[in-house]
């Protein structure tokens, strides 16, 4: 497995080849990054054998001044290491002067509609950061197909939009989230939680489980199914920013007849921000 981390050297590197699946992430790996690493060699043998290339960049374009860039975990040698255990090809590590080496004025803005909602609430600017980096990581790589978890279900959506307007030749596949034995799902910020807050992070995922549950049984106040859980986690100790059920085709709130939904969740335990989502 080789490490590059210029874009000169990456595109040397790929340019004879054929073009790879490719996986980006911020580092800090864990199962759930494996898992769509894994997804990534399997679509990549299927498709006669193409490399697989994962990025790691801490993208400081998609965190507000107030958010954890600073401390966002930074293990390159260990990222690494886990990355050649799983067969990858080439990892692409750039760092900031070199994705960003001038004021990065151009940028990607998706539409407000699908961006606007939910995290785009809550953290103003962030799709813009993922779309500019995604688009700059897709052109450095080069990429047949790239794969995102469905654990970020709106960048997913957003990505996927960015794709379809701007007629990338890209195909994005979706990996499942994956979760620990208590149902929490793998996420880098789970290492901020201290042990008490470890303890009660899964009640997350319980929640949208048995708003899930509600749904499916039925029951179609989806304002008051939202506020019960809203008003569960608070009773726990939690700050949520929402609990909100969605239609899966464009996330926005859905009438009663609507399918297929997902519920979406996002809420501050701690100092620490969590989201999950679970399809209905
Ligand atoms: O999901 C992430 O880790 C990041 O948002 C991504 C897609 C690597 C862009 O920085």
């Amino acid at each position: 497995m080789r490490v590059i981390h210029t874009v000169a050297a990456l595109r040397e590197a790929l340019a004879a080849g054929p073009r790879p699946v490719f996986v980006p992430t911020m580092g800090n790996l864990h199962e759930g990054h494996l898992a769509l690493v894994r997804q990534a060699r399997a679509h990549a043998a299927a498709s006669g054998g193409v490399p697989v290339v994962a990025s790691i960049f801490v993208n400081r374009l998609q965190f507000a001044p107030h958010e954890d860039f600073d401390r966002y975990p930074r293990t390159l040698a260990a990222d690494c290491a886990l990355l050649e255990r799983e067969r990858c090809d080439l990892v692409f590590a750039p760092d900031e002067r070199e994705m960003y080496p001038e004021p990065q004025g151009v940028v990607v803005q998706p539409p407000a509609a699908l961006a606007g909602l939910l995290e785009g609430q809550f953290r103003p600017g962030f799709f813009t950061g993922v779309c500019t980096v995604v688009l700059k990581l897709f052109n450095v790589v080069q990429p047949q197909a790239a794969v995102f978890g469905k654990k970020d279900y709106q960048q997913l959506m957003v990505v996927r939009t960015m794709v379809r307007q701007l007629a990338l030749p890209i195909d994005i596949l979706a990996g499942e989230t994956s979760r620990e034995a208590d149902g929490l799902a793998r996420s880098s910020r789970n290492g901020y939680l201290s042990p008490a807050e470890r303890a009660e992070a899964p009640r997350l995922h319980r929640t949208l489980q048995a708003l899930a549950q509600a749904v499916r049984g039925g029951q179609r106040d989806f304002d008051a199914l939202e506020r019960a859980a809203i008003d569960g986690l608070r009773r726990h100790g939690w700050a949520p920013d929402y609990v909100a059920v969605r239609r899966r085709a464009d996330l926005q709130p859905p009438a009663a007849a609507d399918e297929p939904l997902v519920v979406l969740a996002a809420a501050r335990l701690g100092t620490t921000r969590l989201i999950d989502n679970l399809e209905i």
